[in-house]
């Protein structure tokens, strides 16, 4: 499947609503907004993300279709990245291919993913990609309503 990323549109955006719906995806991402049904709050986020000059934020198509989104961002001072795809299109390779794509957008290192303990999906995604595990921390994850632990990886 050929992947390509573009900037997000607005008309991405209730596309990428539907696939932030999805109960397994809440989980395996489990740090999610406090309320994943509030369309106009997350909609509202997004647009801000769309606009903001220090945010790179990436649809991915796979063929002609929105797989999903890829974002890089700053938070506790560490360059990050972070992804979520329509479930769809999980287990074809495509959040590899991409996080690729964006890795060679992005110029700056190092760069920093944090996933759920369990979600080893993303885990594998961000070591396919050459990222290694640096520390485990903890954190509340809306999506469990629960501390529960979060891996940090890193690219240098
Ligand atoms: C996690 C996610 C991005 C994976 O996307 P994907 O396109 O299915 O991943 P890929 O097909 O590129 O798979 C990469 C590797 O992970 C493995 N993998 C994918 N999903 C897995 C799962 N649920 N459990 C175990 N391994 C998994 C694949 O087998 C592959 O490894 P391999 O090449 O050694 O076989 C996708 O499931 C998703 O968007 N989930 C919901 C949101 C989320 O968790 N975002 C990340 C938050 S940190």
């Amino acid at each position: 499947m050929r992947i390509i990323l573009r900037p997000v549109e607005d008309t991405d955006l209730p596309i990428f609503f539907a696939q932030h719906q999805d109960a397994d995806a809440l989980w395996m991402a489990a740090f999610t907004p406090p309320d994943p049904t509030d369309e106009a709050a997350l909609v509202a986020h997004w647009s801000r993300l769309m606009r903001e000059p220090t945010i790179i934020y990436r649809t991915i198509l796979a063929g002609d279709q929105v797989a999903g989104s890829l974002v890089f961002f700053e938070m506790f001072d560490q360059k990050q990245v972070g992804y979520w795809l329509g479930r769809a299109f999980w287990g074809k390779g495509v959040a590899t291919q991409a996080l690729r794509l964006f890795l060679a957008e992005l110029p700056e290192r190092p760069l920093y993913g944090r996933t759920a303990f369990d979600n080893l999906g993303s885990q594998r995604v961000l070591q396919k990609c050459g990222f290694r595990l640096v520390a485990r921390e903890t954190g509340y994850a809306n999506a469990r309503k629960a501390e529960i632990g979060e891996y940090v990886f890193r690219l240098d």
